[in-house]
């Protein structure tokens, strides 16, 4: 998989803020996650529920000898869509094709990799919200009767050919469900949200990725990292590395509690694990609409980032965090926001109960 065109600008713009906190996985760490990605259920920790499923569905499917339903993962960068796809096939025993939609832009595209497909073979697309209409409408009787609708020739002499396709399982996965197309959602038999990480998984990450990259670390050195991971494995791992660097030529290079909370205050990530761009968003709300509410078009257009990139990337994890509350009238902080971004509380504010 490569990184989309269009996604450039907005990635390096991003790596510039602050390379280490970004869910988005960026070229120079593919190869590393790669190295430590889990290939079964056993070492996919956490997303218990969702697990349980998966594993429900893989036996069904395996005991009537016929490939899983169409699934669609969706949820924030980082969380282990692509992982979890990985995982299915290999607990199913069949290949995984990966491709990306704004890989598949011309029509030849999407029909060379379904015509390359064989029996019970899973077709991952990621970002699938991006599938333009025509790859859409080749991709439809693909995955509802495994079949291939193909026109030749010119106006008077054109044709329809029916091909038949071998029956596959497509994995799609998306940051942005709300974007799809409701006739192909309707196509997926499977839909599931990736939920954020808690800390003990979190931790969990953490020790096995430290296991893998032989890296010493102590159960408290693993929860200062997770704690300042913002839900997400891709930046605890990311994270676990550069806070081995630092205890390599700082310390004896072990992480310990000690080792990570001053690596972590040195790369400048504070106690949620918040990045750049939730900051100087949270700042804003604080600073110039005291406290909110404000639309999001207002606060897009100050901090410079498009709607929806706070809608999929930032939000989520500070709306879990209790550090952003969504009102009919807009976006504000809470309390905690005021405290945490090192801010006073504003009296009035908690008087009247503004909160
Ligand atoms: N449940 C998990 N357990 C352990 N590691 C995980 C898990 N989910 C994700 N990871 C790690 O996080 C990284 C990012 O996961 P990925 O599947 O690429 O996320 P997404 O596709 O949702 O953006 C991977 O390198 C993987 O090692
Ligand atoms: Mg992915």
């Amino acid at each position: 998989m490569s990184i989309i065109a269009d996604d450039e600008n907005f990635i390096k713009q991003s790596v510039r803020k602050n390379p280490v906190i970004k869910a988005e996985s960026i070229e120079f760490d593919k190869n590393f996650e790669n190295s430590i990605r889990p290939k079964s259920f056993d070492t996919y920790i956490g997303q218990s529920a969702l697990k349980e499923t998966l594993k429900i569905s893989i036996a069904a499917a395996k005991k009537r000898e016929l490939p899983l339903d169409h699934l669609l993962f969706y949820g924030p960068p980082g969380l282990g869509k692509t992982t979890l796809a990985g995982v299915i096939a290999e607990q199913m025993g069949v290949e995984i094709k990966i491709t990306s939609a704004p890989a598949l832009e011309r029509p030849r595209d999407i029909i060379g990799i379904l015509m390359s497909l064989k029996g019970g073979e899973i077709l991952f697309i990621d970002e699938i919200h991006r599938l333009n209409k025509v790859a859409e409408e080749i991709l439809y009787p693909a995955m509802e009767d495994f079949t291939l609708d193909m026109t030749t020739g010119k106006s008077q002499t054109v044709k329809t050919m029916r091909l038949p396709l071998p029956k596959f399982t497509l994995i799609g996965a998306t940051t942005k469900a709300g974007e799809l197309s409701g006739p192909l959602r309707d196509r997926f038999g499977i839909i599931h949200r990736l939920e954020f990480y808690t800390e003990d998984e979190l931790s969990q990450v953490i020790t096995r990725t430290a296991g893998i990259l032989n890296i010493e670390i102590d159960k408290e050195g693993a929860h200062a990292i997770a704690r300042r991971s913002r839900g997400t494995p891709r930046i605890a791992n990311r994270l676990v590395k550069r806070v081995s660097d630092f205890a390599l030529v700082k310390y004896d290079g072990k992480i310990t509690q000690e080792v990570a909370n001053s690596a972590l205050d040195a790369l400048k990530i504070d106690n949620y694990g918040l990045d750049s761009t939730d900051r100087s968003l949270l700042k804003l709300i604080i600073e110039k609409y005291d406290g909110g509410p404000v639309g999001i078009e207002t606060i897009a257009a100050a901090i410079g980032e498009d709607v929806r990139t706070i809608e999929d990337v930032c939000e989520p994890f500070l709306l879990q965090a209790g550090l952003l509350q969504r009102t009919p009238r807009g976006r504000k902080v809470s309390p905690e926001t005021y405290r945490h971004m090192g801010y006073k509380v504003p009296q009035t504010a908690e008087q009247q109960n503004l909160f």
